[in-house]
């Protein structure tokens, strides 16, 4: 048996006939681009996190690039964020016009430390405009501290909700802390469409009105742009897909977390393996169930001689990646865990009997 570190054919094929219905619907609609699915999408995804405005567009990254453009933070200005994160939460601070300045991470949760933040924050820069918050893997970042910290700077607080739908911290979902989040519904995401796909979400009328003109070359009405803008549209098919989707949105986190626990009891002995770390009052939805583990390559190699997928997140963190050597930064933490870093089979369709494979299969490697 092949266990997989992720597959989203098994999401599709679990909603097959529901998700086949919706795309006949779309494609004998005659309509293809923004239209009742996306609108329809847009207030069930507000309306799940909780939030008065959601702006569908073309991936995760472009959200991010909607919100920095939004709140005009552009040429020459810097953005916080964290290097152990995916390239596009940088890509999309590159493409607003603006610079990344990176943040060392918690080593218990892997995403920004608030005290780190705080010694750049105090440096007074007036150029740092805004920090992204990441919440990596489906564990919410330190968001209560962070928005202390950045409130008391007066700087933007933006949140980069793209592993993390549904995560929350004292019930209050991620992607409500800051002034918007972007969210990504890249395949293998815990909301995942079939192609690209990507939305803002919001409480301010103001940004979500700016976003929806610059989404769509800056339109104002048809034809009339009132600002500049790029062209990321969320397309029907995927917006009716993301639909059926998201009804079964709460019942697939669950499964991760099930999941989750399973690898929790099997693993919890092992001295050489640190286990994901959930602090107290966060709600993690395991978009990855990532472990520190000591020799983790021939251990990956181990695994796949077994049949079983990991994966690494991420191989090299963002200020040593070639294109992103100008941003130096000195991150001990971020660069200490990085070679440890594994990413183990998670996703709703895997059988609880493979996450106890793969269990046995970490413990004989270990012995
Ligand atoms: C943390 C993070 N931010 C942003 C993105 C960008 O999303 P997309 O691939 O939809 O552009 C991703 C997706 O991989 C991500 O994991």
């Amino acid at each position: 048996m092949i266990i997989p570190q992720c597959s989203p054919v098994s999401g599709y094929q679990a909603r097959k006939e529901e998700i086949d219905r919706a795309i006949a619907q779309v494609l004998n609609s005659g309509w293809y681009i923004l239209g009742n699915e996306v609108d329809s999408f847009e207030q069930e995804f507000a309306a799940w996190n909780n939030v008065c405005h959601c702006i569908s567009c073309g991936s995760g990254t472009d959200a991010l690039e909607l919100i920095l453009r939004a709140c005009g933070i552009g040429e020459g200005e810097l953005v916080i964020t964290v290097a152990n994160t995916a390239v596009a939460t940088v890509a999309a601070i590159e493409r607003a016009g603006a610079l990344p300045v990176f943040v060392d991470i918690d080593p218990e949760t892997f995403t920004m430390c608030p005290v780190a933040l705080e010694k750049l924050l105090v440096q007074n820069n007036k150029k740092i405009k805004a920090v992204i918050a990441v919440h990596l893997f489906g564990h919410p970042a330190t968001i209560n501290e962070i928005s202390i910290i950045t409130e008391k700077y007066g700087k933007i607080l933006i949140e980069d909700c793209a592993q993390a739908h549904g995560a929350a911290v004292d019930e209050k979902k991620v992607g409500t802390f800051g002034i918007a989040a972007g969210f990504s519904f890249y395949p293998t995401k815990n909301l995942g469409a079939l192609g690209d796909g990507g939305a803002v979400i919001t409480g301010s009328l103001e940004l979500a009105e700016k976003m929806r003109a610059i989404r769509q070359y800056g339109w104002e009405q048809r034809y009339i742009s009132s600002c500049a803008g790029i062209n990321s549209r969320l397309d029907e098919i995927q917006a009716a897909i993301l639909r059926v989707k998201l009804r079964y949105l709460d019942e697939d986190n669950h499964k991760r977390i099930r999941l989750a626990q399973i690898y929790d009891s099997e693993l919890s002995s092992l001295s050489s393996i640190k286990l994901p770390k959930k602090y107290s009052g966060s709600n993690h939805v395991y978009h990855q169930y990532v472990i520190l583990a000591e020799n983790r390559d021939r251990l990956r190699k181990f695994l796949n001689a077994e049949n079983i997928g990991t994966a690494v997140h991420y191989p090299i963190p963002i200020h040593k990646q070639p294109a992103y050597l100008q941003y130096a930064a000195e991150l001990p933490v971020t660069e200490e865990v990085n070679g440890k870093l594994l990413s183990l089979p998670i996703f709703p369709e895997l059988d609880e009997s493979a996450v106890r494979l793969v269990g046995g299969a970490i413990k004989k490697f270990y012995s």
